[in-house]
C-alpha cells in the first residue's frame, strides 16, 4: 500500500514567506536561496493545552467588564517603564537581542525578584547552569520555578499543574510541538509555538515573556509575522566590549514604543541605571581639549552625552577619519563644512571620533558638540565644562532647530550645567529657566563665544 503523503510547502528562512514550489528568490525580502521544504500537516489531536478548546460566544461590548489598570509593577524600574507602567495580564513579550547580551540574565532576574510565581522554561541550559546564574546574581525566591524541556506538549501540563503569574520562555526557536512535523528553529514551528503560547496567555491571563534570537541584520529570527502575533517586541541591545545595555521598546500595545532602559551588566547580573546621563559622562577635575556635551534624546528618553576627539597632523600621507559610535558620513560632512565655510584647514589631519560608554546615538542634535569637539581638540583649547550643545548643522553651516529642545535644557539643567547652546530658531518655554539659553545662527558665532 502506497504511503500517505505528507503536507509539506517552502518556506523563506528569513521572512517566513510560503510557497508551494522552490523558489530562488524570496519574492518578499528578496533574500537568495532562503527556501527550505517544512512539512506543514497538522496533527490537531496532539495539542496539550486544555485550556485552548475553551469556546468563546459572541459579546456585547458594554458586558465585557474592565478592571481599571491592572498591570502590575515589576521588580525592575527600567522594564516597569519600557513595558509602558508595568506588565498587563495575558500580554505576550518578546524580547530579542544579540547572543550573550543578557536576555536570560534579564529574564531570570525578573523571574528571582517577582512577588508573583513565575516559571521560566529554558530550551538552552540545563538546571544546574541556571541555578549557577541564578547565584551570580545573588538573589533567592520562593516563587520561581524553573523547567528545562522544549516540548510545548510537556510544558503545557506542567503550567496547567502550576498556574504560574508569569512564564518565560528562554528560546522561542528551542521549542518544538508535535501538532507539527518539521524540525525545531524552522519557520512552521516558531509560528506555531507561540500562536499555541498567544492563546494560553489571552485565555488564562499570564504573561508570557518569550526570548528570541536574531539573525545577522539584526531582526528576529523566524517570521516576522512573529513580531505581528506578539503584544510589545523588546529589544535589548549594546556594546559587548561596555557595559551598557539598552532595553528597547519597538512595538508596544500597551504603551509607547518609544521607552528606553538602561542596565549595566556587573558581576552580580545587571543593574538598573536610573540616571544614565550621570555614568556617561566621565569625571573631570579639570577641563580637557577635544570634550563636548552633547543633550539627546534617545526614544522619549534625555540622555547627556560626552563626546571625545583627537585632531592630530596625519603621519601617513591619506588622513585617517575614525568613528565609534556615530557615523562616518556624518564626520566626513561635518568636517567638509568646517573646510569650507569656516576655514579651517583639517584635510591633513587625522581625525579621531568616539562617542563614550558605547552608545550609538541615532539623533542629529549631536552634530553641534561634534563639530565643538573636533575644533576643540584642533585649537587645543578646552570648553568651559558647565556648557552643554543641542543642535543640527547644516551643508551651509547654518545652525538648525532640533526636536523635543524643552526635554533636553530641562535636563542639562538638572543635571547641573550653567549654559546650553542651541539654534537661533529653536522655540523653547522661556519660564522659569536658571540655565543660560545661548541661540546662534551660524557656526562662526558659536566659536566666537566659545574660543
Ligand atoms: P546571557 O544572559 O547568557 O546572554 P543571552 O541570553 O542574551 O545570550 O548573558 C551572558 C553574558 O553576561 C556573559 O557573557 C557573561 C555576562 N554576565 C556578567 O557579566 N555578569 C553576570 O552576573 C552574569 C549572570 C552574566
Ligand atoms: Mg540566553
Amino acid at each position: 500500500m502506497a504511503k500517505k503523503k505528507l503536507q509539506s510547502a517552502f518556506f523563506c528562512q528569513n521572512c517566513g514567506y510560503q510557497s508551494s514550489k522552490w523558489l530562488g528568490k524570496c519574492p518578499q525580502c528578496n533574500e537568495w536561496n532562503t527556501f527550505v521544504e517544512e512539512v506543514t500537516s497538522k496533527h490537531l489531536e496532539k495539542t496539550g493545552w486544555k485550556s485552548l478548546t475553551k469556546i468563546h460566544k459572541p459579546k456585547k461590548i458594554d458586558e465585557i467588564s474592565l478592571v481599571k489598570d491592572n498591570r502590575f509593577k515589576l521588580n525592575d524600574n527600567e522594564l516597569n517603564r519600557v513595558l509602558g507602567g508595568g506588565l498587563v495580564p495575558g500580554s505576550v513579550i518578546l524580547l530579542g537581542g544579540d547572543p550573550g547580551i543578557g536576555k536570560s540574565t534579564l529574564l531570570l532576574q525578573l523571574a528571582l525578584r517577582s512577588d508573583k510565581m513565575t516559571l521560566y522554561v529554558s530550551g538552552e541550559e540545563s538546571e544546574y547552569q541556571i541555578k549557577m546564574r541564578a547565584q551570580r546574581v545573588s538573589d533567592s525566591s520562593d516563587n520561581c520555578f524553573i523547567l528545562t524541556e522544549t516540548s510545548t506538549q510537556n510544558i503545557s501540563q506542567h503550567i496547567e499543574s502550576l498556574n504560574p503569574n508569569i512564564v518565560i520562555i528562554d528560546s522561542i526557536q528551542t521549542l518544538h510541538t508535535s501538532t507539527i512535523d518539521s524540525s525545531p528553529g524552522s519557520v512552521s514551528q516558531i509560528r506555531e509555538c507561540t500562536s499555541e503560547l498567544i492563546k494560553y496567555a489571552k485565555s488564562s491571563g499570564t504573561s508570557v515573556f518569550l526570548i528570541g534570537h536574531i539573525n545577522k541584520d539584526g531582526a528576529i529570527a523566524g517570521p516576522k509575522i512573529l513580531e505581528h502575533m506578539v503584544d510589545t517586541v523588546l529589544q535589548f541591545e549594546g556594546d559587548r566590549n561596555y557595559l551598557y545595555r539598552i532595553l528597547r521598546s519597538v512595538k508596544n500595545r500597551f504603551g509607547s514604543a518609544s521607552e528606553l532602559g538602561v542596565y549595566e551588566m556587573n558581576s552580580k547580573g545587571l543593574r538598573e541605571v536610573s540616571n544614565p546621563s550621570e555614568i556617561l559622562i566621565s569625571d573631570r577635575d579639570e577641563p580637557t581639549s577635544g570634550v563636548a556635551i552633547a543633550s539627546t534624546v534617545e526614544g522619549a528618553r534625555p540622555l547627556m552625552i560626552e563626546i571625545q576627539s583627537l585632531v592630530s597632523s596625519a603621519v601617513y600621507g591619506t588622513p585617517q577619519r575614525s568613528a565609534t559610535g556615530f557615523d562616518n558620513r556624518r564626520l566626513n560632512m561635518l568636517l567638509a563644512v568646517l573646510e569650507k565655510k569656516c576655514g579651517f584647514r583639517l584635510a591633513v589631519k587625522d581625525v579621531f571620533l568616539n562617542i563614550t560608554g558605547g552608545i550609538k546615538p541615532d539623533d542629529t542634535a549631536i552634530d553641534l558638540a561634534v563639530l565643538c569637539s573636533i575644533l576643540s581638540s584642533d585649537q587645543d583649547i578646552p570648553i568651559d565644562m558647565l556648557t552643554c550643545f543641542a543642535a543640527e548643522v547644516g551643508l551651509s553651516g547654518e545652525i538648525r532647530s532640533v526636536n523635543r529642545i524643552d526635554q533636553r535644557i530641562s535636563e542639562a539643567e538638572k543635571l547641573g550645567y550653567k549654559k546650553i547652546i542651541i539654534s537661533k530658531y529653536n522655540k523653547f518655554d522661556k519660564s522659569n529657566k536658571k540655565i543660560e539659553i545661548i541661540q546662534c545662527s551660524k557656526i562662526e558665532e558659536v566659536f566666537s563665544r566659545l574660543f
